[in-house]
């Protein structure tokens, strides 16, 4: 069962954290499709059972070419219903905008009738890191891998 992890980034952050999460999402059993903004298609969603989405905080929010390619997602309006939805972003700060990037991300999720889970013990909505991302971070990026991966393999036994 595939995941499709789609992140930008421009300077590394972000990008470090989807190699955590892809990683986790090997680890646990599931095969992760890796995809920088630019080299990701719309066309993907259909083959996948989950997807994560990951952005730099830009202004509070995911960058435009990741809202690009959410835009693009209309193609399959109505037929996403069936996905685990998952998403990370990269801060240059503490309470400057991480919660209100993912909680964007999650929310055109929400739209598509995709199925997101929150966590009750830390990063409610998703992991977010502050500059170049430390061992917690990548800590929090596997145990989001796992909570997707865990779900997928509950809705398709
Ligand atoms: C155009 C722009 C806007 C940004 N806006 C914010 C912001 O609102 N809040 C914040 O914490 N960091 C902001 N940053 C900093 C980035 O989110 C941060 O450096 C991040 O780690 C970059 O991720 P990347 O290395 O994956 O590109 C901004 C950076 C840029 C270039």
């Amino acid at each position: 069962m595939k995941v499709l992890i789609v992140y930008d980034s421009r300077t590394g952050n972000t990008e470090e954290m989807a190699h955590a999460v892809s990683k986790g999402i090997e680890e646990n059993g599931l095969e992760p499709i890796l995809k920088k903004v630019y080299e990701a298609s719309v066309d993907d969603l259909p083959n996948v059972k989950a997807l994560i989405l990951g952005s730099p905080v830009y202004y509070g929010l995911p960058t435009g070419k990741i809202k690009e390619v959410i835009d693009e997602s209309v193609k399959y309006h109505g037929k996403l219903t069936h996905l685990v939805g998952g998403a990370f972003c990269s801060a240059g700060g503490t309470h400057t905008g991480s919660e209100t990037t993912i909680l964007a991300l999650l929310e055109a999720m929400l739209v598509h009738g995709m199925i997101v889970q929150g966590n009750p013990h830390g990063n409610h909505y998703g992991p977010a890191a502050v500059g170049s991302p430390d061992d917690k971070a990548f800590e929090h990026c596997k145990k989001l891998a796992e909570r997707v991966a865990n779900l997928v393999k509950k809705l398709n036994p």
